[in-house]
């Protein structure tokens, strides 16, 4: 296989390894082929200091054997690519929130579009003929085909992150046609789950009149392209060594001091509606409700991290969770005892193994997710002889391998808080029972699986 050149938005040192995702997803090979990771810099440049929209400076630096090169954005690209049209029309739709996206901004689908094009015009004079090009996520769908008009015949694969909705859902998207017609300038697709792959294809074979060629290839616009899952995972020994260190052990010791009576819930999420925060509020609220004796004694411990703040629904959403715990913890919380600790700031990933091995019960219960890594991180972290049990929603991508888990339907409140109750009384051994198939699963496809599979998937497509 040729150099990796690896695209994103974000882009990070893959020597970092608590970057996490896709840094450790894709720093062997990116080391192994001395490859490149190009996306946004992160910095947003005003334009009255000399930044002028679509064009971004390009930085380049060297990590160890990888070039990151990277290009800044002028301030109107950010809030029109990334918040407009990215997370305000392709991130509520793809997660089925149609009643979010914000589809009236021409100007947002031009900065998309913009952005996307400066992309591939900044990326290809960086590029070597027989580079193998891995580009990811929902902001960059376009930017294979703006590499091919400008001339780049390299093998270029794609890796869809969050869900593909069916069919209907994508259709409310004015663009939708443009979009999906974009997809097929790629060699290979990569989707979290089977469903996903099963809405590409009654799309593409419903709106575009594409032919399936067998092998998941479908044919439309003069090209084939094939469409597969490949469940993203997680470096299980990776995780498991960083439980190890001193960090993660003193959060282990502090959480189990500080909470020593507390029989202890944990969520982790960005603040993002897709996560389904609220209804799993509702569902502790009913818990506590419906089944007294966790009274004063379960505690849920709900960390979101401050995300995408400046688009409105997730302003809403902050203002929605500060009312609901502000109720509970009115409603139930003692001297000695508040129901629920919610904490809306980011914590350190090197304390995160700890904290999941502290607590008996994760509360993984998105409306819709792609995959859901912390699903996975949680298995990890535990003490296989004495394991916590991961309660998961059903429309997380991750429910298609962790069926050991308890599958709940996060709308049903009563029954997810049912769930929660079985849970916190499951017996010994239940939850080692269940816990070591879920180990063996995570490790079985594990984020080296991931993207080696995705690779040589890539390597083995005849293009065109
Ligand atoms: C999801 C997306 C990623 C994104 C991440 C954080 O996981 O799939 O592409 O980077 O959220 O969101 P942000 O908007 O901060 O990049």
């Amino acid at each position: 296989m040729g150099r990796l050149v690896a695209v994103s938005n974000r882009v990070a040192d893959p020597r970092n390894h608590a970057a996490g995702g896709l840094a450790v997803a894709l720093s062997d090979t990116l080391n192994k082929t001395g490859g490149l990771w190009f996306g946004w810099s992160g910095k947003v440049v005003d334009a009255s200091r000399g930044g002028t929209p679509g064009e971004g400076e390009l930085h380049q630096i060297q990590a160890g054997n990888v070039t990151l090169a990277t290009v800044d954005l002028s301030r109107e690209d950010f809030e029109s690519y990334y918040l407009g049209y990215s997370n305000g029309v392709l991130w509520p739709v793809f997660h089925y929130r149609v009643d979010l996206a914000d589809f009236d901004s021409g100007g947002n689908l031009n900065a998309y579009r913009r952005v996307n094009q400066l992309f591939a015009r900044k990326l290809a004079p960086l590029l070597k003929p027989d580079d193998v090009i891995w580009i990811h996520d929902y902001h960059l769908i376009p930017l294979a085909a703006e590499l091919r008009a400008i001339g780049c015949g390299q093998r270029i694969g794609f890796f869809l992150h969050i869900p593909l909705p069916p069919r209907l859902i994508l259709a409310t998207i004015p663009q939708h046609e443009w979009l999906m017609r974009a997809l097929f300038a790629y060699d290979l697709l990569g989707f979290q789950s089977h469903d996903d792959v099963e809405h590409f294809s009654r799309y593409v074979q419903g709106e575009a009149g594409a032919e399936p060629m067998g092998e998941y290839r479908f044919r439309a616009f003069h090209r084939t392209v094939r469409a597969q899952a490949f469940p993203i995972g997680i470096d299980v020994d990776e995780f498991i060594e960083l439980g190890r260190a001193d960090e993660a052990r003193e959060t282990y010791e502090m959480m189990r001091g500080q909470y020593a009576r507390r029989r202890l819930l944990l969520g982790i999420d960005r603040l993002d509606y897709s996560k389904g925060l609220p209804q799993r509020l509702k569902a502790f609220q009913t818990l506590l409700a419906e089944y007294p004796e966790n009274r004063s004694s379960a505690t849920l411990i709900q960390i979101a991290a401050p995300s995408r703040e400046s688009v409105d629904a997730y302003a809403d959403l902050r203002r929605d969770m500060e009312g609901i715990t502000g109720a509970i913890n009115g409603e139930y919380g003692e001297l000695d005892w508040m129901p629920v600790r919610y904490i809306h700031r980011s914590t350190a990933r090197r304390r995160l193994p700890g904290l999941c091995r502290a607590c008996n019960v994760a509360l993984v219960t998105p409306l819709r997710d792609g995959m859901n890594l912390v699903a996975k991180e949680y298995i990890a972290a535990q003490d296989p002889e004495d394991p916590g049990v991961l309660v998961l929603s059903r429309f997380a991508g991750a429910a298609e391998q962790l069926k050991e888990a308890l599958l709940v339907n996060p709308y049903d409140t009563r029954a997810t808080a049912q769930a929660i109750q079985q849970a916190l009384h499951m017996s010994l051994s239940e939850r080692q029972a269940r816990h070591q198939k879920l180990l063996e699963r995570i490790r079985q496809q594990d984020v080296h699986w991931w993207s080696g599979e995705y690779l040589r998937a890539l390597m083995e497509t005849e293009g065109g």
